[in-house]
């Protein structure tokens, strides 16, 4: 089946309930999408699809129509997301593994409410845990990436 991917198309032979998440990791070699439960319950797998934050590990690809966008897509090195920056402006990350799915769920918050509050931002970012705690952190990163956002 083919799969749009950051921008790219890809084929793949795989079966149609293969989470998202193993297909992009396994098939495709974007290992920045990370697993962490597998039941949509950590938020670790996050990526987009056409714009929207999905859980990848919970995602059938045989269901996925749209265009995938995962943190290797979000931005690049060059020219960072908003979010990007703010994560590395604020030292966001401790162990790291679950950023990804953070960064990526944040920007999903902030294309959908441009100036969210402190109440926002943590129901927005609830179901992405963090077991080094680094919500100060993160909470202050989106703040960050909502002024960057408006100021371009
Ligand atoms: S690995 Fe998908 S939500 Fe935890
Ligand atoms: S930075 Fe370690 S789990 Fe979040």
């Amino acid at each position: 089946m083919k799969l749009v991917v950051n921008g790219t198309s890809h084929e793949v032979d795989v079966e149609a309930e293969m989470p998202l998440l193993w297909v992009l990791r396994d098939e495709i070699g974007l290992t920045g999408t990370k697993y962490g439960c597998g039941v949509a319950a950590c938020g670790a797998c996050t990526v987009h699809i056409d714009g929207v934050a999905v859980r990848s590990c919970q995602t059938p690809v045989g269901d996925v129509t749209g265009a995938v966008t995962t943190i290797e897509g979000l931005g690049d090195p060059a020219a960072l997301h908003a979010v990007q920056e703010a994560w590395a402006e604020h030292q966001v990350a401790q162990c790291g593994y679950c950023q990804s799915g953070q960064i990526m769920q944040a920007a999903d918050l902030l294309a959908n409410n441009p100036d969210p509050s402190d109440a926002d931002i943590d129901e927005a970012m609830s179901g992405n845990l963090c077991r080094c705690g680094t919500y100060p952190r993160i909470r202050a990163a989106v703040k960050t990436a909502a002024t960057k956002m408006q100021e371009a």
